[in-house]
C-alpha cells in the first residue's frame, strides 16, 4: 500500500485527493497545504518550501508526490524530487515551458506544424508595435511567462492592442511580460482536453467545457472558471481522435525529440474553428474547475494512472470513466474576480453534499472551530453526477441551494451550451 503526497489548496486538488483516497492501492493521501474540505480526506501539512517535502518524502515514504498547480512546476519542482528518487506526476521544468512560456508553446508547434494561430513573437516594444500596422483585427495580445491566467488580452483595435504592449512591456506582469506573443484571432467553441503523458504514450483522459466569465449569459470579466462540465458533447469521437492525432500526438513527438519528454497531463486548450481544432495554449496541470467533473466521473484505479506518467507504461493501466454526465458550479466570494472579503461563514455543505450524486469540493475555504470560513475567491464547487447534463445540472443547484453563505455567488446557467446542444438534437 502507498503514501502519495498532493501539493496545492483548490478545488482541483480536493478533487483529486477525493479520487486518490479511493484508490484500491493508496492507503494514505497528504495534502500540502491543502483547506477546509481536503481535510476530511487527506492530512494536510504545512510544508514551506522544497526542502521539507523532500525531508517529508522521505521520513514518510512517500510513493508518489502529485503536483497540482503551475508555479512549482515551472520553477522545477518534479526535477529536484525526481533528483532524490522520488516519483513524482509533473513534468520537469524545461518540460513545463510548454505552459510557462508562450513563445515555446508557439514555436513547437510552428516547428513540427501543430495547429494553432498564426503569430508574432517579439522581446521589444517598438518591434511589437511595428507589428500592429496594417492587421486585422481583433489580434490577441498575450504575456509571454506565467501571468495568473491575466495575461492575455482581445485587443479590438490597433489603439487597444498598442496599450497592451505598454502595460505587458512596463512590467504589468513583471518578467513574464518582458516578452510578448500577438496572435490571430480565432472563432470558434473551446473545449479543454486532458491527455496522460510519460514521455512515450498519450492516453486521452477526459475533455470538459468551463465557463470563464464571471456572469451569466458569459459576460463580465474572465476568472479562473466559474463551471465545468464533462463529458463536452460537442467532443464526437472522430473530433477527438483528430486531436489526438493532429495535437496531442505530435506534441509529444516533438517534446521528446528537443530532449525534453512529457511526463504528466497535458491540457490542451482548444477552439473548435470551421478549419479544425486549434491549440489556444498548453497546461502543464488539470484544470480547475474542470477536474472536479473529471474526477466525478473517474472510476479505475487513479494511483496507478498517475503514477504510471511518471515511471513509464501508461498504455497498459487501466483509464475508465462512468459514462455519466457531471457538472460542477463553482461558489466564489462577491467581488471576485476583483476585490473580495474573506472570512465569511458558509453554512449547509453537509445538506448539499448529502442530495444524491452530489459532492462538494473545497477552493478557498479553511475550517475553523468546527465552522467552515471563506479564504479564497473561487471557495466552492459543487459538482454533481446524472445521466444527462441537465440531470446533473437540476441536481447541481439543488445541492447549491442548501449552502447558506449571503457572501457568495454563483452564476445560474453553467452548462448552458451542452443543454442547447442536446434540445437541438432532439
Ligand atoms: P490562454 O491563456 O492562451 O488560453 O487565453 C485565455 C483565453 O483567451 C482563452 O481561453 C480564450 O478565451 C482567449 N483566447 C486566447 N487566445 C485566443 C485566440 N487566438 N483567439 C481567440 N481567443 C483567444
Ligand atoms: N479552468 C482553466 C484552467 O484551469 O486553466
Amino acid at each position: 500500500m502507498n503514501q502519495v503526497l498532493v501539493i496545492g489548496s483548490g478545488g482541483r486538488e480536493h478533487a483529486l485527493c477525493w479520487r486518490l483516497a479511493q484508490s484500491p492501492s493508496v492507503s494514505k493521501v497528504f495534502c500540502s497545504p491543502g483547506n477546509g474540505g481536503i481535510s476530511e480526506v487527506a492530512e494536510c501539512v504545512p510544508l514551506r518550501n522544497t526542502q521539507d517535502i523532500i525531508r517529508f518524502c522521505k521520513d514518510n515514504a512517500i510513493a508518489l508526490v502529485v503536483i497540482g498547480p503551475e508555479q512549482p512546476l515551472v520553477e522545477g519542482l518534479a526535477d529536484q524530487l525526481t533528483a532524490q528518487g522520488i516519483a513524482v506526476f509533473g513534468p520537469s521544468q524545461k518540460a513545463a515551458q510548454l505552459e510557462g512560456s508562450k513563445g515555446f508553446m508557439k514555436a513547437i508547434c510552428a516547428k513540427y506544424f501543430i495547429p494553432t494561430a498564426a503569430y508574432g513573437f517579439f522581446t521589444a516594444l517598438s518591434e511589437a508595435k511595428a507589428f500592429l500596422k496594417d492587421k486585422n483585427y481583433p489580434l490577441v495580445v498575450k504575456a509571454d511567462g506565467l501571468a495568473a491566467g491575466k495575461g492575455v488580452v482581445i485587443a479590438a483595435n490597433q489603439k487597444e492592442a498598442e496599450d497592451a504592449l505598454s502595460g505587458m512591456f512596463g512590467g504589468l506582469f513583471g518578467d513574464s511580460g518582458k516578452s510578448v506573443v500577438i496572435e490571430e484571432f480565432l472563432q470558434g467553441e473551446e473545449v479543454s482536453y486532458f491527455a496522460l503523458c510519460d514521455g512515450e504514450n498519450a492516453v486521452e483522459f477526459g475533455y470538459a467545457q468551463d465557463h470563464k466569465r464571471v456572469f451569466d449569459g458569459d459576460e463580465g470579466p474572465n476568472t479562473g472558471g466559474m463551471g465545468a462540465y464533462s463529458p463536452a458533447p460537442i467532443m464526437t469521437p472522430p473530433l477527438r481522435e483528430t486531436v489526438m492525432q493532429t495535437i496531442i500526438l505530435p506534441t509529444l513527438k516533438a517534446m521528446k525529440k528537443e530532449g525534453c519528454p512529457f511526463k504528466g497531463v497535458l491540457f490542451a486548450g482548444l477552439m473548435l474553428t470551421e478549419d479544425g481544432p486549434m491549440l489556444l495554449e498548453y497546461n502543464v496541470r488539470f484544470g480547475d474547475p474542470e477536474t472536479q467533473p473529471l474526477m466525478a466521473r473517474y472510476d479505475a484505479d487513479l494511483y496507478l494512472a498517475l503514477l504510471a506518467c511518471s515511471k513509464g507504461g501508461l498504455d497498459k493501466v487501466k483509464i475508465s470513466f462512468r459514462k455519466e454526465a457531471a457538472l460542477c458550479i463553482v461558489m466564489a466570494a462577491k467581488g471576485y474576480p476583483a476585490n473580495y472579503e474573506k472570512g465569511s461563514v458558509i453554512r449547509g455543505i453537509d445538506k448539499a453534499n448529502a442530495v444524491d450524486g452530489v459532492m462538494v469540493f473545497h477552493a478557498g475555504t479553511e475550517q475553523r472551530n468546527n465552522q467552515i470560513l471563506a479564504n479564497g475567491g473561487r471557495v466552492l464547487g459543487i459538482t454533481a453526477i446524472g445521466s444527462t447534463i441537465a440531470e446533473a445540472q437540476e441536481k447541481g443547484y439543488k445541492a447549491l441551494d442548501l449552502i447558506d453563505w449571503p457572501e457568495g455567488f454563483s452564476r445560474r446557467d453553467i452548462g448552458w451550451r451542452a443543454i442547447a446542444q442536446a434540445a437541438a438534437i432532439i
